[in-house]
């Protein structure tokens, strides 16, 4: 009989069909609603295999009911929401959706430097609802990318794409990562500096590093009141990255001039959250790797990963143990 996979959201048919053949599939009904976690845990425990999306919390009790399970595909780069370490210890295999998204996200996150610095969608926002009634020569005025310094915060694949985005805006790029990483350095001419040292210089500043229990909150009050007053913070790796309520106190008083935010400590985030009232907050919902392309890329890496582990052969993209 065919290895059982759950899918847990409906999937583009044409993306499972090629995957049918070998494995028995089956989807959540919704494409727009994740499914309910006592539902997950239902189907768990008969599936040999899952695809999974960010929106699941892939936890300890859910492994242990889990008895046939063995792989479980995470159609995303970040696993935080996954214990890979309960995984590991009942031998199930973990994937994620690494190289497939990197330079749609690094243009994604990009992008929002330049909306953020540059005030793209509150300019937008005041042509659309018939404000614009006079050019005048401060109208919308932001502040430069070029020629600035920029500091990322977790010099990863995804990391660096954005440091060669930067390469060619004129951008002086500062990293900071656990390791260093002196290819990188050479490749695009990015200098490694302390955490401390990055806060102090960069006009923006760029987090992408994974979260973990290192990475939580690691920007809050005390990070926040050593960027410049002038700086920008712009987040692309995960919400609780980040203290939430030290940004808003640091954007309204000015310690830092502006946020742009893919990712929320609660997603999704609530219309009504503070942050959202703020004109130099541009935020976007999670969308950094959302290009067709390189979701459809995603969607059938998850399956092909699956398709193999089932065929005995080695997984593309295994997240490794560590
Ligand atoms: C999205 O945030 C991802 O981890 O791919
Ligand atoms: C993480 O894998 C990244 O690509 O930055």
């Amino acid at each position: 009989t065919k290895p059982r996979i759950y899918i847990t959201r409906r999937l583009p048919e044409d993306v499972v069909a090629p995957y049918r053949k070998d494995l028995d599939i089956e989807m959540w009904s919704e494409t727009d609603v994740p499914v309910d976690h006592t539902h997950l845990q239902k189907e768990a425990v008969t599936a040999d295999g899952l695809v999974t999306m960010l929106t699941e919390n892939v936890d300890e009790e859910l492994l242990g009911k889990a008895e046939n399970l063995k792989i479980v595909a995470n159609l995303a780069v970040g696993y935080d929401n996954i214990d890979v370490q309960a995984a590991k210890r009942r031998d199930i295999q973990v994937t994620n959706t690494p190289d497939v998204l990197t330079d749609t996200t690094a243009d994604l996150i990009f992008g929002l430097v330049l909306a953020t610095a540059r005030r793209l969608t509150e300019a937008e926002r005041y042509i659309k609802e018939g404000k614009w009634e006079n050019w005048s020569p401060l109208l919308m005025a932001g502040t430069d990318v070029h020629h600035k310094t920029m500091g990322i915060v977790g010099m990863g694949r995804i990391g660096k794409m954005i440091a060669k985005r930067a390469r060619g805006f004129d951008m002086n790029v500062l990293y900071h990562n656990r390791s260093r990483d002196e290819e990188a350095e050479d490749q695009f001419n990015a200098s490694y500096a302390t955490f401390d040292d990055l806060l102090t210089k960069a006009d923006y500043v760029v987090c992408m590093v994974p979260l973990t229990r290192e990475t939580e909150g690691m920007f809050n009050k005390n990070t926040f009141r050593k960027m410049k007053n002038t700086a920008i913070f712009i987040n692309g790796s995960r919400g609780q990255t980040v203290i939430e309520a030290d940004l808003y106190e640091a954007l309204i008083h000015e310690d830092i001039a502006g946020a742009g935010l893919d990712v929320f400590a609660e997603e999704p985030i609530s219309k009504d959250h503070p942050l959202l009232q703020l004109d130099q907050v541009v935020a976007l919902p999670h969308i950094g790797s959302a290009s067709k392309e390189t979701r459809y890329k995603m969607m059938d890496l998850c399956l092909e990963n699956i398709d193999r582990y089932f065929k005995g052969k080695s997984v593309k993209t295994p997240v490794s143990n560590r």
